[in-house]
């Protein structure tokens, strides 16, 4: 099993001291930034560009940035956010109209790619993929908004796809993202997830290395 990665979801950061926002996350104990991209048109929201995740690096942050691209169409952006210092580049494959291609373009450009499964997406997407992945996404919110509360059938998405992984015998992370927070990690960790994301459950609380510490050990009871 891979080690845990706690992934603090930068979008409920305070967006005015971000540079600060990061490293105070980083500090408290968290493993990667999650960066959400969202475009106004794949998902109903507006954020964050290459632009942002080029300021970050510049600011001096070294941890790996997990881009959670939610934007159609994909393709497109995806060499301005490795130039921009992306670590993974994830996204939706209902958002690329050619899942297989996109994901060649990430790996050429030196990213690691994932795939990302909406609650309603089937995992028959991983049938041609799997093998070429670095990391699968589970979605258990609807993707738009932090702040959202966990959909429970993700459990038994990540089981299964727990399941196809050990079975391929590479190493892929598992990632979770939406409603994770200290007192349902626990469950989420036992269902196979090994990367969690949390935005709304760490920022803009009194004390980061207080929940991060909290959400790691109840990953490894
Ligand atoms: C939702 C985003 C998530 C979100 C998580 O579309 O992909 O990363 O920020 O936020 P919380 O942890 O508040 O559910
Ligand atoms: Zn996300």
């Amino acid at each position: 099993r891979q080690s845990t990665a706690i992934a603090p979801s930068i979008l409920s950061a305070n967006f005015a001291r971000l540079g600060e926002e990061v490293d105070n996350v980083l500090a408290a104990g968290a493993d990667w930034v999650h960066f959400d991209v969202m475009d106004n048109h794949y998902v109903p929201n507006l954020t964050i560009g290459p632009l942002v995740c080029e300021a970050l690096r510049k600011h001096g942050v070294t941890a790996p940035i997990d881009v959670h691209l939610m934007v159609k169409p994909v393709d497109r952006i995806v060499p301005d956010f490795a130039k921009a210092g992306a670590t993974y580049i994830s996204f939706h494959p209902e958002a690329s109209d050619h899942v297989d291609r996109t994901i060649q373009l990430i790996r050429s450009l030196g990213c690691k790619p994932g795939l990302v499964f909406n609650p309603a997406t089937p995992l028959s997407y991983l049938d041609y993929t799997l093998d070429q992945l670095d990391l699968v996404l589970i979605m258990s919110v609807n993707p738009g908004f932090g702040g959202q509360s966990f959909i429970p059938s993700a459990l038994d998405k990540l089981a299964r796809v727990r399941e196809m992984i050990d079975r391929g015998g590479r190493e892929v992370r598992l990632e979770i993202d939406g409603g994770v927070k200290p007192d349902n990690i626990g469950e989420i960790a036992a269902a196979g997830a090994d990367t969690f994301v949390a935005g709304s459950a760490i920022f803009g609380k009194p004390d980061y290395a207080g929940i991060v510490r909290a959400m790691k050990d109840a990953v490894d009871k």
